[in-house]
């Protein structure tokens, strides 16, 4: 396994799947980690990530002498490379021009780093850093150079220490991927062994070793995370896995029967369904603020769940859906100055219920939690199912939640699902579902009038939901939604199209 230092770039987490995309397992920790926390993890290997610190600047961050002296296989890229060039002997200079995008490399010297790799005298490479190596330890030589960086790559082959002053794991770094493949696998002398059903296999049996004949409690909410954790949990300790499943009330159509259905029906799990309807709709009556929507919702969840949990005897652990990309986000390295956050947990239920946590999913990025999916064979509409947001939908519902809007919601959403589908786009939208608006529009049908609610469509683009850009549907699938809807959902006499990006609009209406 490869574990990599992060110095706080924000590319570090794509030095993480590049190298498992070669095949390998790779771990990032935060630089002030404990060495021996390290040591005790046996690396075969070291990378060390940029970062936006200067080692000119007292109180830098800094490598801990015992990195060195395991004599790994060492990386470091951008700040990575000054720190080594500064703590081996170079001499590292605050440059007046700092250096950020494009620029034209040349290797020298036959690095093996570069073995392989075309055109290798002219390859378009990504920079971004203020200071730079003014010269390099004595027993280094330079492996590459640009117009204004002399030492631009160095190495010291024997003792298999290699630096980059541009970022390889960015996509706009030419054959980026084949430089790290190269560290691995030529100067590393690592083999491609990470796959996607070595870590299933891995993650039951860490899970038994973990658990032990105790019990475990999950939220399932029928998104793929969770589901794909109680499965891998439930692959470990059968039945003292212990699933909650709380119906809101502000579920679409059919969820709730197609989730449980399949588990109960495939996995034979364990799973309390709490039909909690009454409680949530009750709290929520008369209130419109979306805020005070989610906050309801958030806390009502809590003591549902806490509840039914305290009915289990004897549990030890809470099991989450935990991905890779939140842990970083709460233990990632901030800077000089910044402490690492301690992980924040869902809703706080952990403070509260005093419980261990287990989190099989914090290795994996969310198409590795598909690729697992498809490897515990879920199947594809459990896989591909659109994101659904906690409180469900009381925010797509503008102003007050009444059981009667909630069927008009459910039955439009309906069909927008089923239009998707038929019409092969489901797949290729990050999201679509319906909204209805909190007013009513003047219509006519057959020779009457008619004043009824409007729905507005929501579908669009996305790659991780940050950013969202309405989807070009096809006008004939717009038309037999919007033709659908109007005909077949009592209550509603106009459909609108959202044509708005995110940002600076969201992906919900509230
Ligand atoms: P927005 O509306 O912020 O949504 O553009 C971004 C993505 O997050 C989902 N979403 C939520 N998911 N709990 C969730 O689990 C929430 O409270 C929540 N709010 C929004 C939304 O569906 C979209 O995929």
């Amino acid at each position: 396994k490869v574990v990599i230092l992060d110095f706080g770039s924000q590319f570090t987490q794509l030095i993480a799947r590049r190298i498992r995309e070669a095949g390998v397992y790779s771990e990032i920790h935060p630089c002030n980690v404990d060495p021996a926390k390290v040591k005790a993890l046996n690396p075969q290997a070291l990378i060390l990530s940029g970062g936006p610190s200067s080692v000119l600047e007292g109180g830098c961050p800094d490598l801990a002498p015992e990195y060195l002296e395991w004599n790994l296989p060492t990386l470091g890229i951008c700040y990575g490379m000054q720190l080594l060039a500064h703590k081996l002997g170079g001499k590292v200079v605050s440059s007046k021009d700092r250096e950020y995008g494009r620029a034209e490399f040349e290797a020298l010297n036959d690095s093996p780093l570069f073995d392989g790799i075309e055109n290798s005298d002219k390859l378009t490479v990504w920079m971004s850093h203020g200071d730079r190596v003014q010269s390099i330890p004595d027993d280094f030589e330079i492996m590459g150079k640009t117009e204004s960086i002399e030492f631009a790559a160095m190495g010291n082959r024997e003792r298999k220490i290699y630096a980059l002053q541009f970022h390889p794991e960015v996509a706009h770094t030419d054959q980026g991927a084949q430089i790290i493949n190269n560290f691995l696998f030529k100067v590393a002398d690592l083999k491609p062994s990470w796959s996607m059903s070595s870590f299933v296999e891995t993650c039951i049996e860490d899970l038994k070793r973990q658990v032990g004949d105790d019990k475990v409690v999950l939220g399932l909410s029928g998104g793929i995370d969770s589901t794909v954790a109680a499965v891998l949990l439930h692959k470990a300790i059968g039945r003292n896995l212990h699933c909650i499943f709380v119906d809101n009330g502000l579920l679409r159509m059919g969820e709730r029967e197609e989730v449980i259905g399949f588990l109960a029906e495939h996995f034979d799990l364990n799973v309390k369904v709490v039909d909690a309807a009454d409680e949530f709709l009750g709290k929520l009556k008369g209130v419109t603020d979306p805020e005070k929507k989610r906050k309801i919702i958030g806390y009502t969840f809590i003591d549902v769940f806490d509840r039914e949990a305290k009915n289990i005897d004897g549990v030890k652990f809470l099991g989450q859906g935990t991905l890779y990309p939140d842990v970083i986000e709460s233990e990632s390295f901030k800077g000089p100055s910044a402490v690492i956050k301690s992980h924040h947990n869902v809703g706080g239920l952990p403070e509260t219920m005093n419980l261990e946590l287990v989190e099989p999913l914090r290795e994996l990025f969310k198409d590795e939690v598909r690729r697992a999916a498809y490897e515990l064979g879920l199947p594809e509409h459990i896989i591909w199912r659109h994101p659904f947001p906690g409180p469900g939908l009381s925010i797509r519902i503008l102003g007050e939640i009444t059981e009667e809007r909630l069927q008009i919601l459910r039955l439009a959403d309906r069909i927008v699902q089923n239009e998707l589908i038929a019409s092969d786009w489901y797949r290729k939208v990050w999201q679509g579902f319906a909204v209805l608006l909190p007013l009513k529009t003047v219509g006519v049908m057959g020779d009457g009038r008619t004043y009824e609610n409007v729905i507005a469509l929501r579908i669009v683009d996305s790659i991780d939901a940050m950013t969202a850009d309405w989807t070009r549907l096809p006008s004939e699938v717009l038309a037999r939604m919007s033709n659908r809807i109007i005909n077949e959902v009592q209550g509603v006499n106009r459909v609108v199209l959202d044509i708005s990006s995110k940002p600076p609009s969201t992906i919900e209406w509230e």
